[in-house]
């Protein structure tokens, strides 16, 4: 079937009718548009054009459609030009010549943004729950080691020591900035662009504001151009899966570097590695390079709808119809990894005691050194010297901090009189680190508690 062909003398070639259907992914938007048809009937109910009894015809129409669309045979054979077309068919197969009256004053061009929405806010919960699933998991790990100590790394180095939990809460801050982005990428997709017309306002008089309350929107939106060549609420959701995405990967980066022989930080369990089909002995982290991998193609989405909207003259056109394989795309790749980054972490293990050694066998605490002199009254410059020439006789004489004592560190240097050599132990020069939002022991133990109760407030 076809909602226009009037004006033709003869019908679409194969070749585009093959080229430009989009019933092969759209179908996808069929809830959403069964539940924007019916809102609609009532609508034009409301507005005179459809009887009570033709509303209620149009509406039970509808539910049996839904109730049949759950089936896969339902779409068998199908060959509608998109999702919105197959459903006026099946309105018209089941209620008669009342479903010609569906279509009034309605283009596509809004029906197409409105499913769009309703089923965007939907996954933005969804994909919300699963943020809410890793974050409560990274706070499990945190609480099963919370007094392991890490070097913490900047350019892939050892720069300080920190504590594990204060690492894993790194990413449940970057995991809630994920969701505070999806609730605004479902507050901006969540008005009503129903009454758009085509690009210049429908031309009966239906309440937007009463359609709007009815399917739950926050609002209606303000220009019928606008709506007709406005993807933001996709680009915006397409942006937050892709942050999403980059931080996920940056997770399985490290676990991968962590989980390594070379570091023996982390075992991961067997059910989310796999071995190797010639070396016996290998136990690689596939689940997490898949993760990984995954986030370059959600990226792609991103690119790829930025690219499509670029430079499209107002209003609609048809390359629009492009966004919806990269949103159904990014949305699975996004709940997938979550759900195996959950996966993953449940069956993750610490082993304290290599980190701790990395952190004591290396020069984390030479920072320590250094502001413990600068709070005894060395200016920090020159207690930044004087630490840099401690770590580089170190080297040289091959000495780790524990090979130090008291005696032969203030024969070094006159500065570092009295307690200095405690600092040696990178436990020690944490204790200074007690501000907020720092790796002090009690920091980092109001930090955990805080961030319990925020993910207390987020799962509702
Ligand atoms: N399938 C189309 C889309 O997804 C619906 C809008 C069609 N509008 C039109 N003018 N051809 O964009």
């Amino acid at each position: 079937m076809k909602l226009w062909g009037g004006r033709f003398e003869s019908g679409p070639s194969a070749v585009f009718e093959r080229f430009s259907g989009s019933l092969d992914f759209d179908r996808r938007l069929i809830e959403a548009d069964i539940r924007g048809s019916q809102a609609f009937a009532r609508a034009l109910e409301r507005a005179g054009i459809l009887t009570a009894e033709e509303r209620g015809e149009i509406v039970t129409a509808f539910d049996q459609i839904r109730a049949e669309s759950v089936h896969p045979e339902f779409f068998a054979g199908a060959a509608d030009e998109d999702v919105h077309t197959l459903v006026i068919r099946k309105l018209k197969e089941r209620a008669g010549a009342v479903a010609d009256k569906i279509h009034t004053g309605r283009s596509r061009n809004e029906q197409v943004s409105l499913d769009t929405r309703l089923w965007l806010r939907e996954e933005c919960g969804d994909l919300q729950a699963l943020l809410c699933g890793v974050m409560g998991r990274l706070l499990g790990l945190a609480h099963m080691n919370s007094g392991a100590i890490i070097p913490g790394y900047t350019h892939l180095r050892r720069a300080q020591a920190v504590l594990w939990p204060h690492y894993l809460l790194a990413y449940f801050e970057m995991f809630h900035r994920d969701w505070e982005r999806f609730s605004e990428a479902r507050r901006r997709a969540n008005v009503l662009p129903l009454g758009s017309g085509a690009l210049a306002g429908s031309g009966f008089p239906i309440d937007r504001e009463a359609i709007a309350k009815d399917l739950g929107f926050d609002g209606i939106t303000r220009n019928s151009m606008d709506v007709s060549g406005d993807r933001d609420f996709a680009l915006d959701f397409l942006y937050a899966c892709t942050i999403t995405m980059i931080h996920l990967s940056r997770l399985a980066e490290d676990w991968i570097l962590y989980s390594s022989d070379e570091f023996g930080w982390l075992e991961l369990g067997d059910g989310v590695t796999s071995g190797s089909s010639l070396m016996p002995q290998k136990k690689n982290p596939d689940s997490l390079e898949l993760i990984r991998g995954k986030s370059g193609r959600v990226m792609g989405c991103l690119t790829s709808l930025l690219v499509t909207m670029k430079g499209l003259p107002m209003t609609y056109n048809r390359d629009m119809q492009e966004d919806k394989v990269p949103l159904f795309e990014a949305a699975d790749q996004v709940s997938g990894s979550l759900l195996m980054m959950s996966a993953v972490i449940d069956s993750t293990k610490l082993n304290p005691v290599p980190p701790a050694t990395a952190a004591a066998e290396s020069w984390v605490v030479a920072t320590d050194l250094a502001e413990a002199l600068a709070r005894a009254g060395t200016p920090f410059h020159q207690a930044h010297q004087i630490v840099g020439r401690f770590v580089l006789e170190s080297i040289r004489s091959g000495k780790k901090p524990s090979d130090w004592t008291a005696e032969e560190m203030q024969r070094f240097a006159p500065e570092f009189t009295g307690d200095f050599a405690v600092l040696l132990d990178p436990k020690q020069g944490m204790r200074s680190r007690e501000i907020p939002g720092g790796t002090g022991l009690l920091a980092v133990a109001s930090a955990l508690a805080e961030a319990k109760e925020r993910l207390g407030k987020l799962i509702v």
